[in-house]
């Protein structure tokens, strides 16, 4: 097993986060970046029912923010959902209970560490969610993080990867900072260097995708070309030239996600006629991106894609 190098360090939350909460203890926070697959192929479907895979995952400079406060009501997680995202496309809101991966993450941490404390936590959602940018991931690895810090546990990076590992196969990836290469479920994180935090587009088309049924569409779509193997995008990253990254970017599940989700390829049709950039699907989507030469070129094609009604189109950068 890989266990990442880096992770970052909870700061004291701002006081006017602190006064969102009356509890006495001080809160702690954490930025929760998403991530975009620069290269993913998936290898085969194991007995477990998961994919084997090889992904070049990096972090955006598009984040959620996680708050947590310590509180003495036992075992419980009391989760509080704000932020442009606080709803699914559909209009659901983000779920505060088990079925979101912060509390889940939370009950995890507390069997491996053997402890019964609470958290109150904060989560302004600022990413979309089903789209393929491991908000949910990233929001449960903080909270990992936060919780190891405040209820003073002290645990050593291999436990909080396996906690991690077992929450969700993006949450690992989160556990450190830049861009890596995924393997295995994507549990199995391996830094990779890449040369200059490039600037990007995401647009993210008003439907949403769920994971499980983008895998399990890949059964029966493939979509065109051999296996791919990483070197050239590895090579490519390393290299720091943002059309040479470009066109190594790849995505097995992109031809399964169109085949679910028909308003996906129109939305795709509509990115290939703006603005001469490459677009490729993020994870199992439904969230697209390109890399771009500047930081103005990125805004430029942010602005005129909200012009032509994609709600969410943002220019940021890789890292
Ligand atoms: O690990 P996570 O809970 O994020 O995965 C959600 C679903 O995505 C899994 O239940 C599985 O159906 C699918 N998946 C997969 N292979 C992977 C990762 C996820 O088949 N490597």
């Amino acid at each position: 097993m890989t266990v990442p190098p880096r992770r970052p360090t909870p700061l004291p939350a701002p006081a006017a986060a602190d006064s969102i909460d009356r509890s006495a203890e001080p809160g702690w926070t954490l930025p929760a970046p998403a991530k975009l697959n620069l290269f993913l192929e998936v290898r085969h479907r194991r007995e477990d029912g998961f994919h084997e895979l090889e992904t070049v995952m990096a972090p955006v400079r598009v984040a959620d923010r996680v708050t947590l406060w310590r509180t003495d009501r036992g075992p419980e997680t009391e989760l509080r959902v704000v932020g442009p995202f606080a709803k699914t496309p559909d209009g659901t809101p983000i779920p505060t209970d088990d079925h979101n991966l912060v509390c889940r993450a939370l009950e995890k941490l507390r069997q491996m560490a053997g402890v019964d404390q609470g958290a109150r936590v904060l989560l302004e959602k600022r990413v979309p969610s089903e789209a393929g940018m491991g908000g949910g991931s990233s929001d449960a690895t903080a909270a990992i993080l936060l919780a190891n810090h405040a209820w003073e546990l002290g645990l050593p990076d291999r436990d909080l990867h396996e906690v991690a590992a077992s929450v969700g196969s993006d949450v690992p990836f989160f556990l450190q900072t830049g861009t890596a290469v995924c393997r295995g479920r994507g549990e199995q994180v391996e830094p990779l260097t890449m040369r200059s935090s490039h600037p990007c587009v995401i647009v993210k088309p008003t439907i949403g995708l769920s994971t499980k049924a983008v895998f399990d569409a890949l059964a029966e779509d493939r979509g065109p070309g051999p296996m791919r193997t990483l070197s050239d995008m590895v090579a490519a990253a390393a290299g720091g030239d943002w059309r040479a990254i470009a066109r190594q970017q790849f995505n097995r599940l992109e031809n399964a996600a169109m085949r679910l989700a028909g308003g996906l390829r129109d939305a795709a049709a509509r990115l290939a006629t703006a603005g001469g950039l490459e677009w490729m699907l993020t994870g199992s989507g439904s969230a697209m991106f390109a890399l771009a030469p500047s930081d103005r070129a990125a805004r430029t094609a942010a602005q005129r894609l909200r012009q032509r009604g994609f709600d969410w189109a943002v220019a940021t950068r890789l890292g």
